[in-house]
């Protein structure tokens, strides 16, 4: 408690001496990386020192989507630093999963070419080359200011010692181990190591302790060439899995200039490919300021329809011709060429824009049916007292991903392959479906929806908003977005807002979370819509800054705790 309020008093006085934006906030999803993330900022650690000991953290505590063995994004904003080379001040860490070497086209299909159903998600063919631990490490080379070891003792402290569970937690593993029932023949040993999570109980992870350790002493070099490189290929091998240590090794995280455009006074920076976050999103805000014309002007018109509902019908106008931009032009940028610029440009968003119907629903090309299961990646947002922000999403894909632990290592590995296209036209577990340009290709990225995003006003750090939800993380971020900075709610308020979603398949569908007013919803079903309830719609993190302070917020659909100060 001591040593608590110590750290509180120095981390105040640092900031003080400091002189810039005194003001820090973290929006965390669960308590114990909030902790972390807290304890690290009050000792005057900076934001990235903060999101690296919390994304460790994740691992131990959230082991849904926090994660050893998956792979995610980070966009940063920092002040500007006088010796940094470069005077550019916002960065993105690409550390998505990369397909194995021995990855091909056609890997998930049968001899009759069709998809082998689970395979891309279940089991040892599961998994991309992971990505975190090099990103962490990576981040931390560039930006950290306080000693890796000493970052990492947070979690390495949760896992030997043990964390009481929460509720959801136990309720995800039961889901999870109902989910993968019955969906692979490899030999699963994720109730082996995870069954005994019990809401209220302590959960200790002795071999993922060891992991930690390791990784603390030897940096990312032991994660890929090091001893848990060879227990990870061992056990994958034993299984008929496809990583080797020469994918392990030649694994690269990578910096890439982030998609940065300018919205209503703002500049809003965010995920590039392999992500369709920042391209999306870019879309969708740009496409909902070219038609607040005609949006105002229909709603004269239009006197008899519910304001909500009029609304949920322009978003899927939107939402549509965004996502059937993301099947057929997003891929990894190493491996395709994604016209960015051009599918952001003013010019093709307003031929976009005209095509937008307001009393009928625009023809959907085709028709696929998408399946949305209980989805889980992990996001925070933090911003510290010089003013530096981090936004990070990262996962293993679905809960818990593949279902497959590294014994001795005690970590999950991902399920991200399932995220490319594993035959055109066929929708991946979220429902949304690919071509030629999210083709697998060995050591290509799968195209992702993360959108860690940071927007910034007068050069200041305004908002940091991020998500999980699969094909929902771009269609959330961009309504909170617009619920704050449009429609002036309060960061709380934006978050526990309804939010819809529609992602051009299945045709006409339009999800909800949490419920719509009855008037709303049949006025959409009059209109032609059917209407979806979506279990889950996102864990939005939000922080939101002015000149002098920050607010902070958790989406009530998670177990997030925030808080500034
Ligand atoms: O990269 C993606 O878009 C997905 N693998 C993210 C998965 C996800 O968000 C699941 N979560 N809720």
């Amino acid at each position: 408690m001591f040593k608590r309020l110590l750290g509180m008093l120095l981390g105040a006085l640092l900031s003080i001496q400091i002189g810039s934006v005194q003001a820090a906030a973290i929006a965390m999803p669960d308590r114990f990386s909030a902790a972390a993330a807290k304890a690290v900022l009050l000792e005057g650690g900076n934001a990235v020192d903060a999101a690296v000991a919390a994304g460790f953290v994740l691992a131990v505590t959230y082991p849904e989507a926090g994660n050893l063995g998956g792979g995610g994004f980070m966009t940063l904003v920092t002040r500007p630093v006088e010796n940094l080379q470069s005077g550019r001040q916002a960065y993105f860490l690409d550390y998505r999963e990369t397909a194995p070497q021995a990855a091909f086209r056609d890997l998930y299909l049968d001899q009759q070419g069709e998809v082998i159903p689970y395979r891309s998600l279940v089991g040892y063919q599961a998994s991309g080359v992971p990505g975190t631990v090099m990103g962490l490490w990576q981040a931390h080379q560039r930006f950290g200011s306080k000693p890796w070891k000493k970052l990492l003792q947070y979690a390495i402290d949760y896992a030997e010692q043990g964390f009481e569970v929460p509720p959801a937690l136990e309720e995800n593993r039961r889901w999870y181990q109902q989910w993968i029932e019955g969906k692979s023949s490899d030999a699963l040993n994720f109730s082996e190591h995870f069954g005994a999570l019990q809401s209220g109980r302590m959960f200790k992870q002795p071999q993922l302790a060891k992991t930690l350790k390791r990784i603390a002493a030897r940096g990312a070099a032991d994660f890929y060439q090091g001893e848990t490189a060879r227990m990870l290929v061992q056990q994958l091998q034993t299984h008929g899995g496809l990583m080797t240590l020469d994918d392990l090794a030649a694994y690269q995280a990578k910096w890439r200039e982030p998609v940065r455009f300018g919205w209503q006074g703002r500049e809003v920076v965010s995920a590039p490919p392999p992500s369709s976050g920042g391209v999306a999103i870019g879309q969708l805000l740009k496409l909902y300021a070219l038609l607040q014309p005609e949006l105002q002007a229909q709603r004269q018109h239009n006197r008899e329809l519910p304001e909500q509902a009029l609304k949920t019908h322009f978003y899927a106008e939107l939402e549509k011709r965004v996502y059937a931009d993301r099947a057929e032009f997003l891929g990894d940028p190493d491996f395709v060429d994604v016209p960015v610029e051009r599918l952001l440009s003013d010019a093709y968003l307003q031929q976009r824009a005209q095509g937008v119907l307001w009393d009928a629903i625009s023809e959907s090309e085709s028709i696929r049916p998408g399946k949305i299961e209980l989805p889980e990646t992990t996001h925070f947002s933090i911003v510290d007292a010089h003013g530096n922000a981090v936004s990070n999403t990262y996962t293993l894909n679905m809960p818990f991903g593949s279902g497959v632990v590294i014994e001795q290592a005690g970590f999950l590995m991902n399920n991200e392959m399932d995220d490319f296209s594993t035959k055109p036209g066929v929708a991946n577990v979220f429902g949304v479906v690919g071509g030629t340009a999210n083709e697998i290709a060995p050591h290509k990225r799968m195209l992702s929806s993360m959108s860690p995003t940071i927007l910034l006003k007068d050069g200041e750090v305004e908002m940091v908003v991020g998500t999980p939800g699969g094909s929902t993380i771009i269609t959330s971020v961009f309504q909170v977005i617009v619920n704050v900075l449009a429609e002036g709610m309060t960061p709380q308020q934006a978050l526990d807002a309804p939010r819809v979603h529609h992602q051009l398949l299945p045709k006409d569908q339009i999800a909800y979370n949490p419920d719509l007013p009855e008037a709303v919803k049949s006025a959409l079903e009059l209109m032609g819509y059917t209407l979806k309830r979506n279990n889950y719609m996102g864990d939005v993190q939000l922080v939101v800054c002015d000149k002098t302070h920050c607010e902070a917020a958790s989406d009530v659909r998670g177990r997030g705790v925030s808080a500034a100060w």
